[in-house]
């Protein structure tokens, strides 16, 4: 009996093109990707059709090149068609519109919708005027996509449209297949096939059945650093005392380990620690622990004393085990001298990275959505992370761990 199993196709590579004077490499690009055997639909703003012909990339690509949301006579929904037939969608030139669209989620024509309808890897490749390129906006747009896991090639620097040189210029067609190629072999982003091990939230510490000794951390940056540590392309666990739940996105690169007190904490972390590349500790774990009594304590009995015990340093325990190679970042929740003692804590806790965070600065630390820290290193200079969100800090943390286990690995 033959298998029941299909043969699996060629890989499907959707090919965004926008409007902008690089779109007539799209051509040479489609001729490169099916040379490697893969299928390619393009896809082109209304706009990139006024730099390049449809019908050339039709012919090249053997398929149509569509534009428009409602124009398929055979689906009504093409951009779901395409979004989740894609082994990979790229998009090269990527326009600073096109980018913005993406960043914000908006679905106006075919291309930016079946960029949000897809599930598959997908790379950016901007061209654009230097100026263009250079403007915050584009840089904040590319930074927010990036940390949703987006993958951007290039631009490279060279002679550009308008006669001048600088960076701008789409990233070679070459380049860009050999990338494609990395994504359909399991390429995900810097830290692609890297454990990472956050941990996240603030313990507790038994009082009585009833009551808890706590701090006020949420749980969110350590959150936001195991989402965004996945959507780098790493396989996470994440040790947490928090509440919160996994993005749905990167709920299959994610561990979840839920845990309440210092010990119980210690011991997941340890479990998983060896295996590890990097160990994030974002976690608040507590410093004391409390003998709990196994009856609730009752007011009748009047205003008990609290003995409390010092409870291990976690953080310092795996420093002392870890193995040539793991990087390892701390945390520093600090109310004054912030960053001489997160300097102390570097060392005191032989740490790679230090992430101090003055807990009092406005929006800053426990229960924000945002923050704003200093990532104190052995090596380098203190690098400033002003205030943004919990992902944008976690993205400038994650970029000094790959760039620590980058250095590491040669
Ligand atoms: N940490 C730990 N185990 C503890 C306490 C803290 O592993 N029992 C870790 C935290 O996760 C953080 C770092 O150590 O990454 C610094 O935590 P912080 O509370 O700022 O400092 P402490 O070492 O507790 O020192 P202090 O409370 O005196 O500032």
């Amino acid at each position: 009996m033959p298998s029941a199993t299909p043969e699996p196709g060629p890989y499907r590579i959707v090919l965004g093109v926008a409007g902008g004077v690089a779109a007539y490499k799209s051509a040479e690009l489609i001729r490169r990707l099916r040379a490697r055997g893969y299928e390619v639909e393009p896809v082109m703003t209304r706009e990139a059709a006024r730099f390049i012909g449809p019908t050339t990339l039709a012919a090249l690509a053997g398929r149509p090149a569509r534009t428009e949301l409602f124009d398929d006579p055979t689906t009504p929904i093409p951009h779901t068609r395409l979004g989740q037939g894609a082994d990979c969608v790229v998009v090269a030139p990527a326009t600073a519109h096109l980018i913005a669209r993406y960043a914000l989620g908006l679905a106006d024509d075919l291309l930016s919708a079946t960029l949000l309808a897809t599930r598959a890897p997908v790379v950016l490749c901007p061209a654009m005027h230097t100026e263009m390129w250079e403007s915050p906006s584009v840089g904040e747009n590319l930074a927010t996509l990036r940390r949703r896991g987006v993958l951007v090639l290039g631009p490279d620097a060279g002679p550009l449209a308008g006669g001048d040189e600088g960076p701008g210029r789409l990233a070679e067609p070459e380049a860009i297949c050999a990338l494609v190629a990395r994504v359909l072999e399991g390429y995900r982003g810097p830290l692609s096939g890297r454990r990472v091990l956050v941990s996240a939230g603030g313990t507790r510490e038994a009082i009585d059945p009833v009551r808890v000794l706590t701090n006020r951390s949420s749980g969110r940056q350590g959150l936001a650093l195991a989402e965004v540590a996945a959507r780098l392309g790493a396989d996470v666990t994440l040790v947490t005392a928090g509440a919160h739940e996994v993005a749905p996105d990167v709920a299959r690169a994610v561990t979840v380990v839920r845990v309440e007190s210092a010990a119980q904490m210690a011991d997941a972390l340890a479990r998983d620690f060896a295996r590890a590349d990097a160990l994030v500790m974002a976690a608040a774990v507590s410093d004391f622990t409390v003998g709990a009594r196994p009856e609730k304590i009752k007011r009748a009995d009047g205003a008990p004393t609290l003995a409390l015990v010092a409870a291990p340093d976690v953080l310092a325990g795996l420093a002392a085990a870890r193995r040539p190679g793991q990087v390892l970042v701390g945390f520093a929740a600090e109310t004054t001298d912030v960053e001489a003692n997160a300097q102390h804590k570097l060392e005191a806790k032989g740490v790679d990275l230090l992430v101090a965070n003055d807990v009092t600065a406005p929006g800053a630390g426990f229960d924000h959505e945002t923050n704003e820290v200093v990532i104190l290193a052995r090596d380098a200079a203190p690098e400033r992370v002003a205030l943004a969100s919990k992902g944008a800090v976690a993205e400038a943390i994650l970029a000094r761990v790959a760039a620590l286990l980058e250095r590491g690995a040669r």
